[in-house]
């Protein structure tokens, strides 16, 4: 009987726990069906030669802006931020409730909803924390956490930080992500560990006590989690000067000891992930008077993290972990994050060998700028599937948008919701 499959991925390099193997990838339904020996036989509608291409799952960014619905969509919305995604090998997206107006109801987040309809890749929300929308948190469905702004940023004029509000907020014992630096962290850190239910995650980690507040935290069992963006891990207040506003970033570029010590946080584990914080702002936002904190990532990500595996900062296979299996499982975000029977059919296939500038006007994302602009980068994204579509191939965006929202745990509800996304597929 005769093998058949929508799609051949044939002669990828896989990144195993300890070794690269080359494998022949067989995809349909938007899944991956089988992982096999080279030159199997199948029947293929479609076949991608993929020889000399490390295969990595689609990445998941845990931390992106996309500025819809409201005030600020000028910035970049769900169809312009989710092509540079795409062209990042970025699959899928949680983005940040700091629209205007605030994400923190159920009526704002159904227009974020209506607005992500034009992604190219997957996506969900992270819902926003309120002094006084507890009744909005225990009611809304499927976000992938709650959000805690603790410290002033972009949208944010006052801060939560108010322990009682803080502890009826962890009660509910669903995923927290937090902006909270420095001092701020070691304020929530103890407020967690007094009233904290669900786990924890720490957004953009920059500074080495914040690591190291962290590996005290993990080590006394508490559930936390850390993400650092590129721009912590690669540049410092020496870019930051260079760069003026377009360096300028909440939390700002710290010095070299503190990049030092988010790489060792990232290789021993204490750091669990690497997300963007992706932040469009345009260009007369940053020349102007009072510029707007927040700088692009979703393009770049992925070709400044190759270049640090062949820089021997980091292994193939941590990049994989950290860009794709660690999100998904802090997240609980459905058939997501590896290449395994069953998943979804999330890939990019990378040349690591192809060295390139990092130029602004390669730049998707809708201001057109990066601040890793005249870097030389080793490692191109060649192609991307979402659900085994391409969305990327050859430096160019291809098809319709037909990103989806992904499926996550709501307190209880995991089967109920595994019984919704069966249904959707029949
Ligand atoms: C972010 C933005 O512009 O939305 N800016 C930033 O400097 N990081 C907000 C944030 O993540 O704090
Ligand atoms: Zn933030
Ligand atoms: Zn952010």
């Amino acid at each position: 009987m005769s093998e058949t499959c929508e799609l051949l991925v044939r002669d990828a390099t896989l990144l195993g726990a300890q070794v690269e193997f080359t494998a022949d990838l067989w995809l349909s339904h938007g899944r991956f069906q089988a992982i096999v020996e080279p030159g199997t036989p199948v029947a293929a509608q479609t076949v991608i030669d993929a020889a000399g291409r490390w295969a990595l799952p689609g990445l998941i960014d845990v931390h992106a802006h996309f500025r819809e619905p409201g005030a600020h969509a000028h910035k970049g919305t769900y169809a312009s931020e989710s092509r540079a995604a795409a062209a990042g090998g970025v699959t899928c997206v949680l983005t940040m409730p700091n629209t205007v107006p605030f994400c923190g109801t159920r009526g704002v987040l159904d227009q974020a909803r209506a607005a992500a309809r034009r992604s190219y890749v997957d996506y969900g929300f992270h819902f926003g924390v309120q002094a006084d929308n507890l009744d909005e948190l225990r009611s809304v469905r499927n976000a992938p956490a709650y959000k805690l702004y603790m410290n002033e940023t972009t949208g944010i004029a006052s801060p939560l930080c108010d322990e009682a509000v803080l502890a009826s907020v962890m009660a509910l014992g669903h995923p927290l992500v937090a902006h909270a630096e420095a001092d701020t962290l070691d304020f929530l850190l103890e407020v967690y560990r007094r009233h904290g239910t669900g786990p924890l995650h720490i957004a953009h980690v920059a500074l080495a006590r914040e690591v190291e507040a962290l590996r005290r935290a993990k080590a006394a069992g508490l559930s936390v989690s850390a993400e650092v963006t590129p721009h912590h891990l690669l540049l410092t207040t020496d870019d930051a000067a260079r760069l003026g506003p377009y360096g300028d970033m909440r939390p700002t570029l710290k010095s070299a000891a503190d990049t030092a010590a988010l790489w060792s946080g990232l290789a021993d584990g204490t750091i669990d992930c690497v997300a963007t914080d992706h932040a469009p702002h345009l260009p007369e936002e940053k020349e102007s008077g009072t510029p707007p904190p927040g700088v692009p990532g979703l393009q770049t990500l992925l070709p400044l993290l190759l270049t640090a595996v062949a820089e021997h900062r980091l292994t193939p296979r941590q990049l994989a972990d950290a860009t794709a299996t660690a999100p998904a499982r802090i997240f609980s975000i459905r058939h997501k994050g590896s290449i395994s029977v069953g998943a979804d059919a999330d890939l990019v296939l990378v040349d690591p060998a192809a060295r390139q500038v990092i130029r602004n006007e390669d730049q998707l994302t809708h201001p057109g700028w990066t601040p890793f602009a005249g870097r030389e980068v080793q490692g191109r994204v060649e192609l991307t599937l979402v659900r085994g579509r391409v969305v990327w191939q050859d430096g160019r965006i291809v098809g319709e948008p037909a990103g989806r929202e992904v499926v996550t745990r709501d307190p209880g509800r995991w089967a109920e919701q595994a019984s919704v996304r069966t249904d959707e597929q029949a």
